[in-house]
């Protein structure tokens, strides 16, 4: 296992197990995904929003990889009309289509079954391989379900051992539903926890290692954001260890549904049940 390791999505395509989160990239944009593609990465996530876009088909262009090496996922807003908002980015990234294309956060009213349909015309248009959802909670993605029979073939949302749900994970599993964890690292808030420090240590690992391997065990999909390249180095340097049973337990046990932004937006409905 390695950065170039994939797992299949539900309609067979492949996508790779750890992902680069391009939100707050600086000006050197073009230049890290460049270098992160040196290093191995091979999954760059952004949004329209992001203003990263322009940056990161740069980067692909000086890195002169072929098309089919690397995945790109991209954003369509609650507001946008999602057909055209998918046409936009893929001017600004400079390229025919994309690999994912989500929904960045469910609207206010539904759960945006109009954005939905855009978004399955783009795919069925080939301007995207494979569509999918972000911030949803379960009902909100059996009401797309419900409304189209398309399953979303991703769910991006936060999700580190100290924020995450049993029942989501059950629930994508069931619907064969990859779930990509947002700020797996709690934006550095949680990088001193004791018992990730300990489990570092036994290693020669560091905490950020500790907390991606946990996803890559758990099958889930880290998207850390690193603009250092030391940190994209560290980062990608987690498949020469193993976590063993009572360390996943040990971390399992660290969730207080804690989320580094405000509230875990697909968590209500579940905890408090
Ligand atoms: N769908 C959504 O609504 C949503 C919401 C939030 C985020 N996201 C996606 O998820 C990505 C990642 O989330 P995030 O950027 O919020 O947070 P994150 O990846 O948890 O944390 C990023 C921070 O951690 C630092 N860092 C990186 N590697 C480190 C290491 N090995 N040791 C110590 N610190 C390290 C980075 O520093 P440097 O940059 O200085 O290297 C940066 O300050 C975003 O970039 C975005 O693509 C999606």
């Amino acid at each position: 296992m390695d950065m170039t390791t994939n797992l299949t999505l539900r309609s067979g395509n492949r996508m790779p197990i750890m992902g680069l989160g391009t939100y707050g990239l600086d000006d050197q944009t073009a230049d890290t995904v460049e270098a992160a593609l040196k290093m191995g990465w091979r999954m760059f996530d952004t949004s329209g929003d992001y203003d990263t876009q322009p940056g990161i088909g740069q980067g692909l262009k000086q890195s002169g990889l072929e098309r089919g090496r690397y995945f790109i996922t991209t954003k369509v807003e609650e507001d946008d009309d999602a057909y055209e908002a998918v046409m936009n980015n893929l001017k600004e990234l400079d390229l025919d289509f994309v690999d994912l294309v989500l929904i960045h956060r469910p609207p206010p009213d539904g759960a945006g079954e109009d954005l939905w349909h855009g978004l399955i015309q783009a795919k069925l248009d080939r301007l995207t391989r494979d569509i999918g959802v972000s911030n949803y909670n379960t009902e909100q993605i059996g009401q797309l379900i419900e409304a189209t029979g398309e399953v979303p073939a991703v769910n991006q949302i936060e999700w580190t051992p100290f924020g995450y749900s049993q029942q989501m994970l059950q629930f994508c599993r069931e619907h064969s539903i990859i779930i990509q964890a947002y700020s797996p690292l709690t934006r550095g808030k949680r990088l001193d926890s004791p018992v990730l420090k300990t489990i570092a240590q036994r290693y020669g690992k560091t905490p950020a290692q500790v907390l991606l391997r946990w996803n890559v065990q758990m099958g889930t999909v880290p998207l850390p954001k690193a603009n250092q390249l030391q940190h994209l180095e560290e980062n990608a340097d987690i498949f020469d260890f193993r976590l063993n049973r009572e360390e996943m337990e040990r971390l399992n046990g660290l969730n207080e549904y804690y989320s580094s932004w405000s509230v875990l937006p697909y968590i209500e409905q579940l905890a408090t049940r």
